[in-house]
């Protein structure tokens, strides 16, 4: 029986292609539940059938917890064991954050604890960092502050600007993104899952991905 993955996606879906070819060639032992998002014309959707794609408007809900209930009922219809945001651009409302706690996941492009929030690469190079990366992490209420699970370095290299940075970073996140749900496939983070604070207090030493793409402490 493959672990059962719902992802949420706002965009293009990179991250979500990621997945769909570690599924497709075998490296990853998953099923897609769904492809949750709050744009309806996110490409991302259209990377799978439509029997799996669910997409709502936030506008058309009074609040953000009125659209957080209606995805979080089509999402626990889907019968996920993880839920996975990969590029979804709305924070999740803490409702929606509890309803699953301790098996949702975010991918986020920074090596968190530093630059939670948005335009994380500009924040870097501002800050005159000499490395960057991206981290998976389990989500709490708190913005970007769940307990990380693994976290991929890369160099910032002189000359680089958002974009050269952008890029090398999201080179980085797709095996990490598919690294961290194998080892969550093969019951591999069981051996610490019942040391992972489930608060947003603490963090536990991440995985490291190396150059071939697996995970080490
Ligand atoms: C990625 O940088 C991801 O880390 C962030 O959203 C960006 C777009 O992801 N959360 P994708 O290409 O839509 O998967």
């Amino acid at each position: 029986m493959s672990m059962r993955i719902a992802v949420l996606a706002s965009g293009r879906g990179s991250n979500l292609q990621a997945i769909l070819d570690a599924i497709e060639d075998g490296r990853l032992r998953a099923q897609l539940t769904g492809v949750f998002s709050d744009r309806p014309d996110a490409p991302a959707l259209y990377k799978v059938a439509e029997p799996l794609r669910w997409s709502a408007r936030p506008k058309d809900f009074a609040d953000r917890e009125a659209f957080d209930a209606v995805l979080g009922d089509a999402i626990a219809a889907s019968r996920p064991d993880w839920v996975v945001c990969a590029g979804y651009m709305r924070i999740l409302g803490a409702a929606l954050v509890r309803r699953f706690t301790g098996r949702i996941l975010n991918i986020h492009p920074s090596l968190l604890p530093r630059h939670r929030g948005l335009h994380t690469h500009a924040r870097a190079l501002e800050a005159g960092d000499t490395e960057h990366g991206a981290s998976v992490h389990l989500v709490v209420p708190e913005l970007d502050a769940g307990p990380l699970i693994a976290q991929a370095v890369v160099p910032i290299l002189p000359g680089d600007d958002v974009d050269t940075l952008a890029a090398r970073v999201l080179a980085c996140e797709h095996p990490l993104l598919i690294a961290s749900l194998a080892l969550l496939a093969e019951g591999g983070l069981n051996d610490c899952m019942d040391r992972l604070p489930l608060d947003s207090q603490g963090m536990f030493t991440p995985l490291r991905l190396d150059s071939a793409g697996h995970l080490s402490r």
